[in-house]
């Protein structure tokens, strides 16, 4: 398979929508991104990589983050997450809290910001150094000890995060956040707030392709079970009230994120990422739809 002329050719395709869609502006350190910026990169399971556009620049990779929590949280507990978090799509916004008040508290998903903040109160109180480790985990994962935290867009999103809010006391109210609130927002906006590029992430979702090895980088081990349960979580809740729609167009697990990114696998054979800053309506990355759309009905490679 010849994947960086199909890149070439993807990105032909979908220059038409370039200057669709608008960047997240209720985070406001978001919003000063250059709107029209575009980048993909491949990996394969036999480590060729291939990429096109703005494939190295680091951006906010916002909710993607949050396969990086569960992967975490199921290395630490195990099947005891699920005492605390749905594994149903909530067919809602992230930023729902309709279900959350009629479920009493437990999210729908690990991806909804509901079921993250419960992944970020387990991580607070399982990781000694909670920042650091986590850091410390998606370098390793990703390959990069250059990446971090950008504090900026983390207290920026804190001081309009009303609804995250609201959320983290609805689940303190029910008895399903053991550490103290603030705490919990503060590290769930730091989580978000890691920068990363396409190849960045797509080297850290290697490991979902991979399935049928051990998935180890780091201190993290995650049986071959524990990765294919991930990918059928991300498979039916990575997209929110999209995930019906990435399903029928892409029909690949990915997760996605505000600041534009997307992380999808192929099992057994690439993960990729793809970055491009502006949205739809429900909060995902028009071009990196379209562009993922485009790879897997050229290759034909997609998991249906
Ligand atoms: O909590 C928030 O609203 C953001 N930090 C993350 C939301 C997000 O990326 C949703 N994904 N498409």
């Amino acid at each position: 398979m010849n994947y960086q002329q199909i890149l070439s050719e993807i990105h032909e395709e979908i220059k038409p929508y370039m200057h669709l869609g608008k960047v997240a502006d209720y985070i406001p350190a978001l919003e000063r991104v250059n709107p029209d910026q575009f980048g993909i990169c491949i990996t394969t399971t036999e480590g060729e990589s291939f990429m096109l556009g703005d494939a190295t620049t680091a951006f906010s990779i916002q909710s993607i983050t949050k396969v990086f929590s569960l992967a975490l949280c199921l290395n630490i507990v195990g099947n005891d997450l699920w005492n605390r978090v749905g594994k149903e799509p909530s067919g809602t916004a992230f930023n729902s809290l309709i279900q959350l008040e009629v479920e009493k508290g437990i999210p729908r998903n690990p991806f909804i910001n509901a079921g993250a903040l419960v992944l970020a109160d387990l991580l607070l109180t399982h990781l000694p150094s909670a920042e650091a480790d986590y850091l410390a985990y998606i370098r390793s994962v990703s390959n990069n000890h250059t990446l971090d935290y950008n504090r900026e867009v983390a207290l920026s999103e804190r001081e309009t995060g009303y609804l995250n809010a609201a959320i983290a006391n609805l689940l303190k109210h029910h008895g399903n956040l053991e550490n103290d609130i603030e705490r919990v927002l503060h590290f769930y906006f730091l989580q978000c707030s890691i920068e990363m590029s396409c190849r960045d992430l797509s080297e850290a979702f290697l490991p979902f392709a991979n399935h049928k090895y051990a998935f180890s980088p780091g201190d993290v081990n995650l049986t071959t079970s524990q990765v294919k349960r991930i990918n059928a979580i991300m498979q039916t809740c990575g997209f929110y009230d999209e995930a019906g729609e990435f399903s029928y167009r892409v029909g690949l697990p990915g997760k996605s994120g505000v600041g534009g990114g997307i992380a999808a696998v192929y099992p057994g054979r690439y993960s990729v990422a793809v970055w491009s800053p502006r949205l739809n309506a429900k909060g995902n990355s028009i071009m990196g739809m379209r562009a993922l759309e485009s790879l897997t009905t050229r290759t034909e490679e997609s998991i249906f």
